[in-house]
């Protein structure tokens, strides 16, 4: 009969509203049902579909690479793959930089330092590199006010941060500069999201942070960063994570800071007093300096560092433009240990303020060869004279201030690093949300992702109303038997009329249109992307490609272990012997379930 057919179509919803229509007696009542029906269907449709184009990924934490490195720190580096087959080298974070660099092959000629290429965090040998795509010679244009800016060879390449095994993540066209100079001693990994423009090429180059946003790698286009020391606690690496930040590090004083209308000087934050115990070190008042991990040193006005040297004894040494210390005057400061608060304020006068205190430790830091020569180590007080166009807040003030910048917001956030060992063990991985996410928050809270609830409660929803249809269908049918022929046929045509209709609008959310949300068609490769490289990535021997890594010293002793899979992510635990909780951090604030659990390894 066809009007049973009608009746048991896989799709007996509306057909099934519709069929109530033509009982009178049932109509009113079941147009509600249908109204409200189809809103919770309509609601649960929308979801699955802002879902599927908008999986929320998780922040990632970049595990640092457990090296101490510079020869004018120590400083905690970062790991970097670059090129394919994969080269491991070690870098810094550059706050100020879109672009990323390596130490070339002609960044160690011969007789230059001894174990040069280590030293120098390796070498990324473009010539190896299968992928690399050359451009052409070009500056950085980076530190041009502090007289620091360099030129390398520009390219592109693949660049994945973190060991290989690691998990971490990956672009394919990434920005790369390869550079014979030693102004930067280590390459860097730069997290500033400005596109970077070259003449031979007409369209600006999105930078590794856009390209990670743009993947859905991670959920904004922001970043969390402390630069680590070794004189805390059991020396504590730095800490970075895209996407988000490390709520473990974060001090709960904080300001918020406005990002500066030039791009190139972005984190621009007030220092309205600079101050050893009652000593004012910084006589001229209030200066806005820029914060910056791509250097190491503070660049203040000249009375400012006068104050300094009359502090402590500093004495400028004009060959080297450094205050180099001598064993006798270092082992003093040391001894006395003063420290130095910076009042930092969005506000040039007034307004909330944060004091940051580094102890001496922070500015007993060591310069090496070939920066200084005979000897070929020094202590040295990082300290530069600076002009109004140079103030700068180096790596050395990073080693106990905690960044969260947001770009979408175009604000950034500054607090003390919080020194507890428990906490640094455990960090706390919350996401720094899109302003374009559907899901709009705050930008600091707990990134549940989507809902548990709302999805049970709509799926619960969906059952208790299939569950009242179906009652309805079986009193329809039940009463059906009892009416004529004609009649039902009449029926089975609207009913199947009916259901063509809905098939149509219950799949267009899944087969037409499954990206038609926000990312458009183009994005679907790039959204199911990840996955297969990733598998792959995890299914090779991880110790296929030599580690130049192997080869060097290794702070912790252990350096062979860092590439074996899974190691990764217990890199962000200095000293910790336990389990490593980063990911369950992440887990427990994160919803997109396929990021996290295909990336346990990735931090
Ligand atoms: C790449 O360049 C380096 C240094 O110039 C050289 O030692 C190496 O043999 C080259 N590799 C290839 C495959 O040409
Ligand atoms: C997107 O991210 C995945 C995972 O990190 C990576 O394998 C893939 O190469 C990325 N896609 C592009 C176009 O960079
Ligand atoms: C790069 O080029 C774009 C236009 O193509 C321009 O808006 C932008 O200001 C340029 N950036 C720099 C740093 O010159
Ligand atoms: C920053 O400080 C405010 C109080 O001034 C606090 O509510 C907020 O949670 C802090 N932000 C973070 C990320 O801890
Ligand atoms: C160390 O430097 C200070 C200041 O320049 C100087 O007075 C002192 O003599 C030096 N001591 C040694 C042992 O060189
Ligand atoms: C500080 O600056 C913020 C915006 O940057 C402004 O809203 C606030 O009123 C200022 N506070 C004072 C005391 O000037
Ligand atoms: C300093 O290092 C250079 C290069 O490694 C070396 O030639 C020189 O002999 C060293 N000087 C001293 C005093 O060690
Ligand atoms: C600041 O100092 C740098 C380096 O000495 C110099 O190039 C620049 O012109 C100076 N700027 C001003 C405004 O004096
Ligand atoms: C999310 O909130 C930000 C302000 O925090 C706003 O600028 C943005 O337009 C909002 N986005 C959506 C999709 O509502
Ligand atoms: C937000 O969406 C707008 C419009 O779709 C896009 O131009 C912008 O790049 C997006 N911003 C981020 C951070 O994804
Ligand atoms: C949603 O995405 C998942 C995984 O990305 C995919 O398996 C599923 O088919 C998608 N659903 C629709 C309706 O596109």
């Amino acid at each position: 009969m066809p009007s049973n057919r009608g009746l048991r179509s896989p799709l007996p919803l509306t057909a099934i509203l519709s069929l109530s229509l033509a009982h009178s007696s049932a109509a009113t009542a079941l147009t509600a049902i249908r109204q409200y029906g189809s809103q919770i269907l309509e609601a649960s449709l929308v979801r699955r579909q802002e879902q599927n184009s908008t999986v929320v990924a998780a922040p990632i934490s970049i595990a640092p690479s457990q090296y101490w490195d510079g020869i004018d720190g120590p400083w905690s580096s970062f790991a970097l793959q670059v090129g394919t087959p994969a080269q491991n080298v070690r870098v810094f974070v550059s706050t100020a930089a879109p672009i990323t660099w390596t130490i070339g092959a002609d960044g160690c000629p011969p007789g230059f330092v001894d174990n040069c290429a280590n030293s120098r965090g390796f070498l990324f040998l473009r010539n190896e590199s299968l992928t690399w795509i050359q451009n052409s010679i070009f500056d950085f244009q980076l530190e041009q006010n502090l007289n620091m800016d360099t030129n390398g060879n520009a390219g592109f390449d693949t660049a994945t941060l973190g060991w290989q095994g690691a998990g971490g993540p990956s672009v394919q066209h990434s920005t790369l500069f390869n550079v014979a100079s030693d102004v930067y001693w280590l390459g860097a990994f730069g997290v500033n999201p400005q596109p970077t423009n070259f003449t031979t090429f007409t369209d600006p180059q999105p930078s590794f942070m856009t390209q990670l946003v743009r993947n859905n790698s991670i959920p904004s286009l922001s970043y969390g960063y402390t630069a680590g020391n070794q004189y805390r606690l059991n020396k504590v690496f730095g800490s970075l994570t895209l996407g988000g930040y490390d709520s473990n590090r974060f001090g709960s004083n904080n300001i918020t800071v406005d990002m500066y209308a030039d791009v190139s000087r972005d984190l621009l934050v007030y220092v309205q007093g600079i101050t050893s115990g009652s000593t004012n070190l910084l006589p001229g008042g209030t200066i806005s300096m820029y914060i910056d991990s791509t250097v190491a040193m503070i660049w203040l006005p000249t009375d400012a560092c006068k104050a300094f040297e009359q502090a402590f004894g500093l004495v400028w040494d004009s060959t080297y433009n450094l205050y180099l210390l001598n064993s006798t005057q270092r082992t003093s400061l040391v001894n006395t240990n003063p420290s130095v608060t910076f009042q930092l304020s969005a506000n040039e006068t007034g307004g909330d303020t944060l004091s940051i205190e580094l102890p001496y430790s922070a500015f007993d830091l060591q310069v090496q060869y070939p920066i200084v020569a005979n000897p070929n180590t020094s202590y040295y007080f990082p300290l530069q004279r600076g002009n109004n166009t140079q103030y700068t807040l180096g790596r050395t003030f990073l080693q106990e201030a905690y960044i969260i910048v947001d770009y979408e917001r175009h604000h950034f956030k500054i607090a003390p690093c919080t020194w507890n060992q428990n906490a640094i063990q455990n960090p706390d991985i919350r996401a720094v949300r899109s302003t374009n996410s559907t899901r709009n928050g705050s930008d600091s809270n707990n990134s549940s992702g989507v809902s548990a609830g709302l999805i049970a409660g709509v799926v619960v929803a969906i059952v208790v109303i299939i569950a009242i249809l179906a009652g309805i269908l079986w009193f329809f049918r039940r009463r059906k038997n009892t009416v004529k022929r004609t009649r039902a046929e009449l029926e089975a045509k609207e009913a199947g009329g009916a259901a063509q209709h809905s098939s149509d609008a219950e799949n267009k959310p899944f087969i037409s249109a499954p990206m038609g949300g926000e990312l458009g068609g183009g994005e679907i490769h790039e959204l199911t992307a990840p996955h297969k490289p990733f598998a792959s990535e995890m299914e090779s021997p991880h110790n296929k490609v030599i580690d130049p890594n192997k080869a060097g010293y290794s702070e912790m002793g252990a350096g062979e272990e860092y590439f074996g899979p899974g190691k990764g992510f217990a890199h962000e635990m200095q000293g910790s012997e336990g389990p490593v909780y980063e990911m369950v951090g992440s887990d427990v604030h994160e919803m997109a379930a396929e990021q996290v659990t295909e990336r346990p390894k990735g931090v």
